[in-house]
């Protein structure tokens, strides 16, 4: 049953992978996404300093049945495919393990990223059972006084103990470690990587360029990174940390941003608004973002409605003729953004991705 998944998904990828490089060389919709990604709950607990999702209040959020009848669409629809999970904190929505039982049961692999706040051991065990099947913790430096610090709450133990938990039992599911690039965390992220790597031991580590905060309206205007706090300010100091990661990367060591992404990384500091792109703006034809009430949008910044999962198959949202309006007036957008999540995945990193998981437990 695992292997024949595993073919399943290795062909259905590949070939996906080709139409959707058809999409973009003739501007049509020939394929699938191949991103899809929710925010599972808006609702946070944690208090940091870079992002305000946690001053948002629970607003009509899909229930886990609701929930479960759309993934059971989008499964129908994709085939074994590969789901990002985020929020706000995951672990805080009601009845989120159900979900995560559903995944599993209907063949869809789940990556989570957690602040670690509801990680106790009872947790612990329910992720054995039943996923997610990688899980990324975010932190964001190798000490406890600044990641706290950063946070807002203390973290920092409840991270560190989850993954020794995890570990100790034995568990099968691949561990990361993200880390955002800002003022706080910058001058230290090589020694952050190789901590997480080679003391946490996790399976790998990422670095996040910071964006200008999530949840607010200000979000994407032009100058934002000159009056936000958090925005490094020695671009010659983080681009030597960027190199040595580099370095680190060609080495072996699991740092899974791609190398293009990181040479990126450096322009970007330097000034947001002129850096080169590593590759034209791939998520009109590839990603499928939910948002915890249902709405659907290819880009999380331009936040243009495709449609509703409430109302609407998933499927004829992506077919459209409003979603191809929405992809009309998206492209060429030339907006700063670097998070990993607006890149297209290539296909080495697809293929990394499915040999990490089909090496563990297989899809
Ligand atoms: C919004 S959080 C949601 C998941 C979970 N609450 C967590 O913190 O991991 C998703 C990721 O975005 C990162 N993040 C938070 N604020 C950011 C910012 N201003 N710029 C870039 N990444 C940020 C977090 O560290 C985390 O890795
Ligand atoms: S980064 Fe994550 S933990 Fe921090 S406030 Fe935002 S959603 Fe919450
Ligand atoms: S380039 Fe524009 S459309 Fe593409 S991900 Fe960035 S903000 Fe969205």
């Amino acid at each position: 049953m695992t292997l024949l998944r595993d073919i399943e998904f290795a062909v259905y990828q590949g070939s996906n992978h080709l139409a959707q490089r058809l999409s973009y060389a003739t501007d049509r919709r020939l394929a699938k996404p191949n991103q899809v990604s929710v925010l599972i709950t808006d609702i946070c607990a944690a208090r940091c300093t870079m992002c305000e999702m946690w001053k948002l209040q629970e607003n009509n959020e899909l229930t886990v049945d609701e929930w479960k009848h759309s993934l059971d669409q989008l499964r129908e629809w994709l085939g074994p495919f590969f789901l990002v999970i985020s929020g706000g904190e995951p672990f805080q929505k009601r009845g989120f393990f159900d979900i995560l039982a559903h995944c599993r049961q209907i063949g869809i692999k789940t990556k989570v990223s957690s602040n670690g706040m509801y990680l106790t051991e009872k947790a612990c065990d329910r992720i054995l059972e039943v996923g997610p099947d990688f899980l990324s913790l975010s932190i964001d430096h190798l000490t406890r006084e600044v990641h706290d610090k950063v946070r807002g709450v203390p973290l920092y133990d409840r991270c560190v103990a989850a993954i020794g938990m995890l570990q100790d039992k034995g568990s099968k599911i691949v561990l990361g470690v993200a880390t955002v690039i800002m003022e706080e965390t910058y001058a230290d992220l090589v020694p952050t990587a190789l901590w997480a790597l080679e003391e946490l031991k996790v399976d790998r580590f990422l670095v996040q360029p910071l964006y200008p905060t999530f949840a607010t309206d200000e979000a994407m205007a032009p100058d934002w990174f000159e009056h936000n706090p958090h925005w490094p300010r020695n671009a010659e100091l983080l681009e030597s940390q960027l190199e040595e990661l580099r370095r680190l990367k060609r080495a072996g060591h699991a740092i899974w941003n791609p190398d293009e992404h990181l040479v990126a990384l450096s322009y970007y500091f330097r000034d947001p608004r002129s850096h080169p792109r590593p590759d034209e703006c791939m998520v009109r034809y590839n990603a499928f973002n939910i948002d915890p009430r249902g709405d659907v949008m290819f880009c999380w910044t331009v936040d243009d409605r495709a449609g509703n999962l409430r109302t609407q198959h998933p499927r004829d949202i992506w077919e459209s003729a409003h979603a191809q309006q929405i992809r009309d007036k998206m492209k060429g957008c030339q907006a700063p953004c670097l998070l990993n999540c607006y890149r297209g995945r290539s296909l080495r990193e697809q293929v990394g991705l499915f040999k990490l998981f089909a090496g563990r437990q297989g899809f």
